[in-house]
């Protein structure tokens, strides 16, 4: 392994954005790790992502403390260093906020926005030795609602509020921003492969983003990269939306 080779952990990276992020630091010349709670997909993009670059993909909840300790302690040893943390990892639940089962929303939290803290937590002394950056993938979801998406939604601008409270903390070392991403089509995203049924989107589903199209998971990726290098080493505490314009679009009837 080469020593001068950048090394970012990716929770949630064994599908969907978080393997094209995966996949494009590996493209740009880093190691990775990546953590994923989905034991299979995990196998199946360990696979995937060597024909990329050095990798290790590990079993990880990052709602549970002692397990992300323990993956990004090893993260450390293995490649000697941490340059990067991007904390993708995220679920969803829907439900009328009368009905919502705590439980739920509890899982919800714990996972979107708890994770993302106790992985920045026992990153940090490593992150600090490399001058390193932090990256949390946020949504859309934060600054706008549909019905029913109150853990997702609260746990998202949670995410946002946590971004720029590390980044004054932790700075002048560490960067921290997060990046919002709208409607991004996984379904050719997952693992193993076959795993997800590849989306029909309609002409009106592209039609309606002021770029014209619908993303894709390495739009998300793409902009994760540039956070993370040296190029953005004026930016901290940002959240930069990625959505083709939609939340920029009126759309009073
Ligand atoms: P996905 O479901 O395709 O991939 C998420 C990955 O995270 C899966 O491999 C899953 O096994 C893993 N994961 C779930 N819980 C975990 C846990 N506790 N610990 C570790 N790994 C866990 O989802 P997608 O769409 O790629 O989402 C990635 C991130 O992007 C999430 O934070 C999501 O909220 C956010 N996002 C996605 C949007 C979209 O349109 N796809 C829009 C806005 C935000």
């Amino acid at each position: 392994m080469s020593p001068s080779r950048p090394v970012a952990l990716v929770t949630g990276g064994a599908q969907g954005i978080g393997l094209a992020i995966a996949q494009t630091l590996l493209d740009r010349g880093w190691a990775v790790v990546a953590g994923d709670a989905d034991t299979d997909a995990a196998d199946a993009a360990a696979q995937a992502l060597a024909q990329h670059g050095p990798v290790h993909v590990e079993p990880l909840d990052v709602g549970d403390p002692g397990a992300v300790a323990r993956v990004i302690a090893d993260a450390a040893r293995t490649f000697g260093r941490l340059d990067g943390l991007v904390n993708n990892a995220g679920i969803m639940a829907h439900a009328p906020p009368e009905e919502l089962d705590m439980a739920s929303w509890e899982r919800v939290l714990r996972t979107n926005l708890t994770g993302a803290m106790a992985c920045a937590q026992a990153a940090i002394p490593h992150l600090r030795a490399a001058g390193g950056a932090i990256v949390n993938i946020a949504s859309t979801r934060a600054l706008m609602s549909e019905p029913e998406t109150e853990a997702y939604a609260a746990s998202k601008g949670g995410l946002v509020a946590l971004t720029h409270a590390l980044a004054v903390s932790l700075g002048p070392e560490i960067r921290v921003n997060a990046v919002s991403p709208g409607w991004i089509d996984v379904s050719r995203w997952g693992n193993p492969p076959g795993a997800r049924a590849p989306e029909t989107l309609s002409a009106e589903d592209h039609a309606q983003h002021p770029v014209g199209r619908v993303g894709d998971p390495r739009d998300v990726a793409s902009i994760v990269a540039w956070l993370l290098s040296d190029a953005a080493g004026f930016v901290t505490g940002e959240n930069i939306v990625v959505d083709g314009g939609m939340t920029r679009k009126m759309i009073y009837a």
